[in-house]
């Protein structure tokens, strides 16, 4: 054998061993991931699921013991293996980085990659919002966190977010539908409100954070975020926390005001007049003219013309009623004063029909720009005394809002 052709053998023999060598890394590094996996999600010994076979059935079955678990943590290496090395991303917000991933099972995943941390919050917070359950949110799986990243990863919603739909020119949804997804996010906020064992404040509820499942069906996202990232002591100065412009409550403009769970109720309303237009609430004219939709709904509903602007909208007659019942609520949600806002189980009520709502008075201030001595705080009112204040069931008893005006 020539010395040429000796070392091509040798060669060859020593790629095989390199190659066999790397074949059985990759395959403990899966195997490792796997059973870190499996102990961190295992069930009791007595009902294992093995999900890493995954098909179908097991899936859910994954799901919903997952269910009665704690968030599960990942290393950055699973997140890594997860997201395959962050190869697809769905979007960014000011959190930060959001990915496509899915677990080895096939389940599919979004991953938050987080800008901001801060241990002892994060891990104070995560146990709150991992166990934070209801059909309009979305799923907290797992979370990471090491000293080089940290990242959250929820349950994938196959539709993206609402704005996606309400200002595009190509994408719309029907009315039926985002009458119900209306009604969807409200009951997720409520729950976050009023049902779970730490009221929980949204801080930034907007479009682009209310998701939608294959089906359409909504689910409020970034729900305590603003907590985990620090971003929650911060009513005694302004500088410190904005949500999102067009959908900030006008309180965040005042120092030490104490800002109460109704700055989501706010939000909410902001978001309700979009739904219902299907457009941007501000769309600036060529000159420079700003067309701002709530003042627009306002106008109409003083006049008693509230079907005129849903007609505008393209709204059908059969759901005239509908649309001018979100109208109203809309009007209720954005009043200056805190405390003249509807809590959110008052808002799935009157958007879901069977009460009638009380004639809102006027949201004194598009954009807000003073009259701070109406505004008033109190942190606990979701009473059924306090909910008579924005509808009446059947009987016509004079309400505490229809005493006060008269007082006037
Ligand atoms: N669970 C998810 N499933 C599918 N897409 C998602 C999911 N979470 C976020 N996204 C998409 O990722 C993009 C970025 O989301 P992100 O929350 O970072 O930004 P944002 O909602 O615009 O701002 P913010 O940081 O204020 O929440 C959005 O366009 C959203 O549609
Ligand atoms: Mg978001």
């Amino acid at each position: 054998m020539s010395t040429a052709a000796a070392i091509i053998a040798s060669l060859l023999v020593l790629a095989g061993i390199i190659g066999s060598i790397a074949v059985f890394c990759a395959r403990r590094m899966r195997k490792g991931i796997v059973s870190e996996l499996q102990a961190a999600v295992a069930p009791p010994a007595s009902n294992v699921v093995q999900v890493w076979e995954v098909d179908a059935p097991t899936t859910e079955r994954f799901l919903q013991d997952l269910a009665r678990e704690k968030p599960v943590r990942f290393t950055a290496q699973q997140i890594c293996s997860f997201t395959n090395n962050y190869s697809t991303t769905l979007g960014s917000g000011g959190f930060g980085v959001v990915y496509k991933g899915q677990f080895p099972n096939g389940v599919k995943i979004a991953v938050k990659v987080l800008k901001k941390r801060d241990e002892e919050q994060f891990m104070a917070e995560i146990g709150t919002i991992g166990r934070t359950y209801h059909i309009n949110l979305v799923r907290l799986y797992g979370f990471s966190y090491d000293s080089l990243m940290s990242a959250l990863v929820y349950e994938y919603l196959e539709n993206g977010s609402l704005d996606k739909y309400l200002f595009s020119d190509t994408q719309s949804i029907g009315w039926e539908k985002r009458h119900e997804i209306a009604i969807g996010a409200a009951k997720g906020i409520a729950y976050l409100h009023e049902e779970c064992q730490r009221r929980i404040i949204h801080y930034d509820i907007k479009p682009a954070n209310i998701l939608l499942d294959a089906n359409f069906l909504p689910k409020v996202g970034d729900f305590g975020l603003a907590k985990l990232c620090n971003r929650d002591n911060t009513h005694d100065t302004v500088t410190r926390y904005r949500g999102t412009p067009g959908y900030m409550a006008p309180e965040f403009s005042l120092n030490n005001f104490r800002i109460t769970f109704r700055c989501d109720v706010y939000s909410f309303g902001m978001v309700l007049f979009e739904i219902v237009g299907n457009r941007r609430n501000a769309i600036r004219g060529p000159t420079d003219s700003l067309d701002w939709f709530p003042k627009h709904v306002w106008d109409q509903f003083e006049k008693g013309e509230l079907g005129t602007m849903t007609s505008s909208r393209g709204i059908e007659e059969k759901d005239r009623e509908k649309a001018e019942r979100m109208s109203l609520v809309a009007l209720w949600c954005v009043q200056d004063s805190p405390d003249a806002r509807p809590p959110m189980s008052a808002v799935v009520k009157m958007l879901e029909g069977g009460v009638e709502i009380m004639p809102p008075p006027r949201p004194s201030h598009y954009p807000f720009s003073g009259g701070m001595d109406v505004i008033r705080s109190r942190e606990d009112s979701s009473s059924e005394e306090a909910t008579s204040y924005w509808y009446k069931k059947s009987t016509p008893v004079m309400t505490k809002y229809e005493r006060q005006i008269a007082t006037l």
